[in-house]
């Protein structure tokens, strides 16, 4: 093993960077972000931390105790897909380098406490985390938005999973505990207050997903050639009063088009519920939303149907929808405040009674 993976913080001294993002729940607005439609992130006090020290070479050592524990390394220019983890690192040096930025060596020490696969953007908040403390050590010219940009094309590009933008946005540019409503296509954000009414709870399904798995892919060529069936550029410029068009369109592509058309309308109601800070339309567009992923877009997985239909029988459980690229990872609930936690709590035993599965309530923590 090389030697500088044993030295430690203490050894190197204070670090040349730090830097810490969020995860993000996703309250409205699945599926959408990649047909340039609408999105409700909510970021959480769940945190990747990154802390970076320059090298005076052109190696790269990362240690993390993510998935257990690693130490790895790579000189720049040398990146490769295939190494785990650390390809989220080796997309953004690969992505950076390619665009013409001048970085040099570094060993980064990453911690974290979103669980990777639980479908509340890990793999963002790395991202974005990592390349925050490199913009600070090796002062580069990116903003919020230039950051978000390049996060995801390294996703897309070498890591391999096609994502949207929704992710590193929120992880980006959003407030924890605060929603951000984004318009994918301008890119409009609206920060947006939680009413006082209702309260926030997540569980992880205990079921792992993964973006560059086949569904997520599968489901961004469906709605790429449902778009061209239509005639549109994007599913986002289907609309409700469009669905007739739509269910002329040939099986899968309507359910696909359909989802994504009936989701954009069920974010503006929400956002604008919102804005009024409005507690009771919240719920019934979760469930809607649950139903739309479930049975026209196909992306929730059995057990994620036993949680959510559980949740929502709670009397304290204002609605619930399966949250994330789907598969697997997490299922989000509103509930009356105060209640979360042993609502959360109950829903976790009662869960793993049903499925087998080992289920983790993630907020309130
Ligand atoms: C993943 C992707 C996002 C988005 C969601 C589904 O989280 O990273 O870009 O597509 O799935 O809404």
């Amino acid at each position: 093993m090389d030697e500088a993976l044993h030295s430690t913080a203490s050894s190197r001294g204070p670090p040349d960077a730090r830097s810490e993002t969020p995860a993000r729940v996703n309250l409205i607005g699945e599926h959408t972000d990649y047909c340039a439609g609408l999105v409700l992130p909510l970021p959480l006090q769940l945190r990747t931390r990154v802390a970076l020290w320059r090298r005076p070479d052109r190696r790269v050592l990362a240690h993390t105790g993510l998935g257990g524990g690693a130490e790895s390394g790579y000189q720049l220019g040398d990146e490769e897909p295939g190494r785990g983890w650390l390809d989220y690192v080796q997309g953004l040096t690969a992505t950076l380098q390619r665009r013409g930025h001048d970085i040099g060596g570094f060993e980064l020490d990453i911690t974290s406490d979103i669980p990777a696969g639980g479908g509340l953007a890990s793999s963002a908040a790395l991202g974005v985390a990592v390349l925050r403390a490199l913009r600070e050590a090796f002062r580069l010219p990116l903003d919020g938005l230039a950051v978000a940009h390049l996060v995801q094309a390294s996703e897309t590009d070498f890591v391999g999973a096609p994502v949207g933008l929704m992710d590193p946005l929120a992880a980006s540019l959003g407030t924890p505990g605060r929603a951000l409503f984004i318009d994918t296509r301008s890119l409009a954000m609206e920060d947006l207050a939680l009413p006082p009414g209702m309260q926030v709870g997540v569980i992880h399904s205990g079921i792992s997903h993964r973006n560059a798995g086949g569904t997520y892919a599968a489901r961004r060529r469906e709605a790429d050639a449902a778009a061209r069936a239509l005639g549109v550029e994007a599913l986002r410029d289907v609309e409700e009063a469009d669905l007739g068009r739509v269910a002329a369109l040939p099986p899968p592509l309507d359910k696909r088009a359909r989802h994504v058309a009936t989701e954009n309308a069920r974010v503006l109601a929400f956002v604008a519920a919102l804005r009024a800070q409005a507690v009771a339309p919240l719920g019934p567009l979760l469930n809607a939303s649950h139903r739309s992923l479930r049975d026209d877009y196909e992306v929730s997985h059995p057990d994620v149907d036993v949680l959510v239909a559980l949740a929502q029988a709670e009397p304290d459980v204002l609605g619930a929808r399966m949250t994330g690229g789907g598969c697997g990872g997490a299922v989000l609930f509103l509930s009356v405040p105060g209640r979360a936690h042993a609502v959360g709590s109950r829903l976790v035993e009662v869960y793993q009674h049903k499925t087998g599965r080992p289920g983790t309530l993630l907020v309130p923590a």
